[in-house]
């Protein structure tokens, strides 16, 4: 047993595995202090940047470990490797003693965040956001064009702050007075001293790509993080109280990735760079929980874009149903009965399926006579029976993928 206030020492021979995927549920992960150890996935969802090969310093199994869920990858001592064991308990302990690593922890992770947040738009919908504060403009449009006159005349304010060249700035500008009688905006800038902010429903907090200099916490409310993609808004989260977010521009110095609109009335606590340096060693727990956070989304993001490359539509669905089991922590071992908090429309939309071959592959997913709806939610009357019927389509699917690569070597 490991000693609370204390990190320990592990040694691995070279060829053997550290971790396995999806095999254990993750208690602990990894800083390597010694050798090279190699990280594989068995669907290789996107090329990690930065390659597999983990080298002194590196850690892994983080994701898997601080969001409490089964590994997401496999890692082999390529070399004998010296490491030394983080449990999740003892996380604030090795920020107190380490603040570096865990800032590398966190710097790393919002990198992935933002890698993985594009890799999933550029599959499901073919696209990426605009990169540029040209961008603003779009979204502006886009709320203008939904009568969100709010959200509208914040991200044209942005557009014409950040892109004073920019070749919309005459309509921008015409626009904005158009809408000014009808918008309801909060400007509220770092560099405030007081740091409690206060949104009314439907104002927007940040707009994606504005700069940012403050991270927030939400105090009270909920707030909606979601991006224009193809003249959509696409939904990337919806977040309550005791969530943070905001984090990825501070940490890397980039514009806001995703807006942030007041879901409801909000209360929010702003931190900005400097108050967050001071927190990294004075408040080891908030550290701890925006860990936990980036995990969860990590992980998240991860499953959802592992199922984008299942080819079997049912199958997808069962994975689907599995990984949202999954992030709700409930326990696939037992026969328990469970509702999910949403339909048959959100989950076509959930995995992404177009609508009419979504329609046909709901209609086999209910042919089961274990998965029903009551209230206009999927009900399953027995937990094992999802993970059942994901095991199978993704057992297929390794098979059927061997025999395509056989059949290409003997071709
Ligand atoms: P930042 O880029 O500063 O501004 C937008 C914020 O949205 C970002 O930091 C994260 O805090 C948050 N965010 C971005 N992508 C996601 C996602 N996929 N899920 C949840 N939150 C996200």
């Amino acid at each position: 047993m490991n000693n609370p206030l204390q990190l320990s020492l592990v040694n691995f021979k070279k060829g053997s595995y550290i971790i396995v995927e999806g095999k254990q549920k993750a208690d602990y992960f990894f800083i390597i202090r010694g050798g090279n150890v190699r990280i594989s996935k068995e669907v290789e969802v996107v090329e990690e940047e930065g390659g597999n090969l983990l080298a002194p310093g590196d850690f892994f199994g983080v994701v898997s470990t601080m969001s409490s869920h089964s590994h997401i990858e496999t890692a082999q001592a390529v070399t004998d490797v010296s490491l030394i064991s983080v449990h999740r308990d003892q996380y604030g302990l090795l920020i107190e003693k380490n603040a570096p690593v865990a800032m590398k922890i966190i710097q790393q992770f919002s990198k992935k965040m933002r890698y993985l947040d594009e890799a999933l738009t550029r599959i499901t919908l073919k696209s990426t956001g605009g990169e540029d504060p040209s961008h603003l403009f779009k979204v502006a449009e886009y709320y203008a064009r939904q009568s969100q006159y709010n959200l509208a005349y914040y991200a044209y304010y942005q557009y014409v702050k950040n892109s004073p060249k920019g070749e919309n700035i005459t309509l921008a500008r015409e626009r904005m007075a158009k809408i000014q009688p009808y918008a309801k905006v909060v400007y509220l800038d770092a560099g405030t001293e007081d740091f409690t902010r206060s949104y009314p429903k439907d104002t927007m907090i940040f707009s994606e790509n504005q700069p940012g200099q403050e991270l927030y916490i939400i105090q009270k409310g909920a707030v909606k993080i979601a991006k224009i993609v193809n003249d959509n808004e696409v939904l990337l989260a919806l977040l309550k109280p005791g969530d943070i977010f905001g984090e990825m521009s501070i940490l890397e110095d980039k514009p806001r990735s995703a807006s942030a609109i007041a879901y409801e009335d909000s209360v929010l606590l702003a931190v900005n760079k400097v108050n967050f340096s001071r927190m990294v060693s004075s408040q080891p727990q908030m550290i701890t929980r925006l860990t936990q956070l980036l995990s969860e989304r990590i992980w998240f993001i991860y499953k959802q874009i592992a199922n984008t490359q299942l080819t079997n539509p049912l199958g997808r669905l069962y994975d689907a149903l599995l990984i949202q089991l999954e992030r709700s922590k409930i326990s696939l071992g037992s026969s328990d009965s469970y509702t999910f908090d949403f339909g048959p429309k959100e989950l076509i939309n959930l995995v992404g399926l177009p609508k009419n071959e979504g329609n046909g592959v709901i209609r086999r997913l209910f042919e089961n006579p274990k998965v029903k709806i009551i209230d206009n939610k999927i009900h399953v009357t027995d937990v094992q029976e999802v993970e059942k019927q994901a095991g199978y389509f993704r057992k297929m699917e390794k098979i059927e993928k061997a025999r395509r690569q056989g059949s290409l070597k003997t071709s």
